[in-house]
């Protein structure tokens, strides 16, 4: 039988070192409902606060999160990180990582990230991970949004998106356990999260590394919307300190950081 947002509540609460879990029936965004109890404080750091169905889910770049009741696991995370905004995208790098491991936990190897943060089997998406950051008087406050299709048919999906989004119990081709794997999200996510507290970045930059096998890698072209760069191609070096993609660039060799909503295509 599918688990209830009551089962994901509880399975979520009995992680080791889980503050607390605020679960919902319906909120308009977890993101934005996770805010709101913020802004009522006091909220602990790693609060956890999940939802059955997501009435505005919200994706990047302003796009929309179809968030089906009951079939998907929609999930917000409070980080209070500390240090400097720049390093703040290692944490939304940390939590596709949690992401992809607790899928694959679930449905195998065929699950990766891929850049910078979406959790993809087949070439389609699976999940993905939305950041909204508040800084004031130099303390940042993250709130992390997980989204993933776990219980999803093919007629679940708009049909917009069926060639290009998938679930686990697509990919697995059974019924998946939401509850199981929220819980393994979560452990990822402190465990991760404890690490990267610690300063172990190159633990978490490797392990990013290692799952997005077909991440751009060699020669790529980049198409580069937010600055004046425009169209440029050149060799992919890798994650740099802060989390952006470092590309060598043709034909002046400079390392040059690539950010979340630039185009990075393998030629
Ligand atoms: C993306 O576009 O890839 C990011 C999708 C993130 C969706 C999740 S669902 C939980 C949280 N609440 C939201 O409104 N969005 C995120």
């Amino acid at each position: 039988m599918a688990s209830t947002v009551e089962d994901v509540a509880r399975r979520v609460g009995a992680v080791a070192g889980i503050p607390a879990v605020l679960a919902f029936d319906s909120v308009d965004s977890t993101n934005d409902a996770l805010r709101r109890h913020v802004d009522a404080g006091p909220v602990a750091a790693g609060t956890v606060l999940l939802a059955d169905e997501q009435t505005a889910g919200r994706g990047r770049h302003g796009r929309e999160w179809h968030s089906a009741r009951g079939l998907g696991l929609y999930l917000s995370w409070l980080v209070l990180p500390g240090g400097p905004v720049e390093l703040l995208p290692r944490w939304t790098l940390l939590a596709a990582v949690a992401a992809c491991v607790a899928c694959r936990d679930a449905a195998g190897p065929a699950v990766e990230v891929k850049w910078p943060n979406d959790v993809v089997a087949g070439g389609r998406k699976l999940g993905g991970v939305l950041a909204d950051l508040r800084t004031s008087g130099g303390a940042s406050e993250l709130i992390l949004g997980i989204g993933l299709n776990v219980g999803h048919r093919e007629h679940d999906i708009p049909p917009e998106l069926r060639s290009r989004a998938t679930s686990l119990a697509l990919v697995r081709g059974d019924i998946m356990d939401r509850a199981g794997i929220a819980a393994r999200l979560v452990t990822e996510l402190l465990a991760l999260g404890e690490r990267l507290q610690r300063g172990d970045w190159d633990g978490v930059r490797a392990s990013w590394t290692e799952l997005a096998s077909s991440a751009p890698s060699g020669r790529v072209r980049v198409l580069d919307r937010r600055s004046a760069r425009g169209a440029w191609t050149g060799t992919v070096l890798g994650l740099d300190a802060r989390g952006a993609l470092r590309v060598r660039r043709e034909p002046d060799g400079r390392e040059l950081a690539v950010h979340d909503g630039e185009s990075v295509v393998p030629i």
